[in-house]
């Protein structure tokens, strides 16, 4: 099914000048952009995007860090994209994450995980309304699909 994602590069990714690397992951593997920006988290904005986190211990550390610096926000497109890029970034923290995965490859830490994903076809619904309106998102049909893909694979 295609599917749209929520995916942050997170103030981390942002600092370590790790950007080009990840979303080039993201291309590498076929998902196709379909809107991004790069913004500073409010803290009002990151209560409305943690709000299942809000009231745990470690939320007020969490704010901390995604306010801290710039993120990058992607729409991420493709045939179960949600399950896919979540797949891609492997266990929350970083020391657990299998290596080939993003965090795997890249990341030792619980908090400084580089990216956020959606969880589900829900939270990657409220978190995209979250970050982009609905002109920000830009249609087109990527001429590669036809080599990496077969047509009844839709
Ligand atoms: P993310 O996928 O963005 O979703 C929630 C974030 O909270 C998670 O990545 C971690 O960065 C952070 N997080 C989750 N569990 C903990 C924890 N027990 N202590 C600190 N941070 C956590």
């Amino acid at each position: 099914m295609l599917q749209r994602t929520l995916v942050l590069l997170k103030p981390d990714c942002v600092q370590r000048r790790l950007i080009g690397q990840i979303i080039s992951r993201f291309e590498n593997k076929g998902l196709n952009i379909v809107a991004m920006k790069m913004l500073r988290v409010t803290p009002e904005l990151a209560r409305q995007h943690y709000a299942e986190h809000v009231d745990k211990p470690f939320y007020r550390s969490l704010e901390d860090f995604i306010t801290s610096a710039p993120i990058v926000a992607m729409a991420i497109e493709g045939l179960d994209a949600i399950r896919v890029v979540r797949d891609m970034l492997g266990a929350t923290n970083g020391l657990n994450a299998a290596a080939g995965t993003i965090r795997g490859d890249y990341s030792s830490s619980r908090q400084m995980n580089l990216v956020h994903a959606s969880d589900g076809p829900e939270s990657a619904v409220r978190e995209l309304q979250l970050y982009f309106s609905a002109n920000e998102f830009c249609d087109y049909d990527p001429l590669l699909t036809p080599a990496m893909r077969a047509a009844d694979e839709a």
